[in-house]
């Protein structure tokens, strides 16, 4: 059975006395813990990156081997959006959750490293981080000082290899995820007694299996999310609104 609360109501005292006695607690956040920051989240109907732009496109390697330099300028502009925005209440929240509940992993499918920003340490980056640059051919590292020393080339070429190119260290639709990350991702859904569900639609995998997983093992789930998800039915309870709002109000309830 799953509770729904909505901003204007009071917090459950169920889900207050169970968040004081977790001991295991795994977050996995999705672009809407963002979108208060104001970057755009990507399924969003009107504003959403992918009802503007053909993910096909701009999120695969073969649209990248059709047009870099239109890949590269992109996240080049995505890059400079992030630069400009910092993080928000709920990231801050999510952090200082943390400082209550020791041993709490973050599990994002953010790229914008807003959740190191905001003091969380142990975050694993399931989609990788936008700031970081790799060659396409090695996949070795690019230091910012290699594009910053080629400002108007677009695509960048790579310092690692003569065919190779400038690309964001991001996974990309149709590549696979690290996998050392990954199974820390899912060995702590396994292991752990809370999973909070925020600003995720739930769609892609295999992140949006992470909380089906820890239900699996026995968790429980909270679920913050201004809309019903696929992952909604999972949840024990649903924290209806932003979760610039939600995440906040779970930290002051520790004190309570
Ligand atoms: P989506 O754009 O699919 O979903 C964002 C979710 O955030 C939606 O469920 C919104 O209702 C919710 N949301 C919006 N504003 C919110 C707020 N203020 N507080 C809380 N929730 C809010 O984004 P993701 O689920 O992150 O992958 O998408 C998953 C992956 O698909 C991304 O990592 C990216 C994308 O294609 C790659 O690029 C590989």
């Amino acid at each position: 059975m799953t509770l729904s609360i909505s901003v204007d109501e009071a917090l459950d005292p169920g889900l207050t006395s169970f968040l004081k006695t977790a001991r295991s607690v795994v977050v996995l956040t999705g672009a809407g813990v963002s979108a208060e920051s104001g970057v755009p989240t990507f399924r969003d109907a009107q504003q959403g990156f992918w009802a503007r732009h053909d993910p096909m496109q701009l999120a695969t390697p073969d649209g990248f081997a059709r047009d870099p330099g239109l890949v590269w300028d992109w996240y080049q502009w995505r890059r400079k959006l992030i630069a400009e925005t910092s993080p928000n209440a709920g990231h801050r929240a999510i952090a200082e959750l943390a400082g209550q509940l020791p041993g709490l992993v973050v599990i994002t499918q953010n790229v914008d490293g807003f959740h190191q920003l905001a003091g969380s340490r142990h975050v694993l980056e399931l989609h990788g981080n936008i700031q970081r640059s790799i060659c396409s051919r090695t996949r070795r590292d690019i230091p910012a000082s290699w594009l910053d020393a080629h400002p108007d080339r677009s695509p960048v070429p790579s310092p690692h290899h003569p065919q190779g190119l400038a690309r964001p260290d991001v996974v990309w639709f149709g590549e696979s995820l690290d996998e050392k990350l990954l199974g820390a991702a899912f060995a702590a859904a396994q292991a752990c007694d809370l999973v909070i569900v925020a600003g995720t639609s739930g769609v892609v995998h295999p992140a949006a299996s992470i909380p089906a997983v820890a239900v699996e093992h026995g968790a429980r789930m909270i679920e913050v999310n201004p809309v019903q998800t696929e992952l909604s039915r999972l949840a024990d309870w649903r924290l209806v609104g932003p979760s610039a709002t939600w995440l906040p109000r779970l930290v002051e309830s520790l004190s309570k």
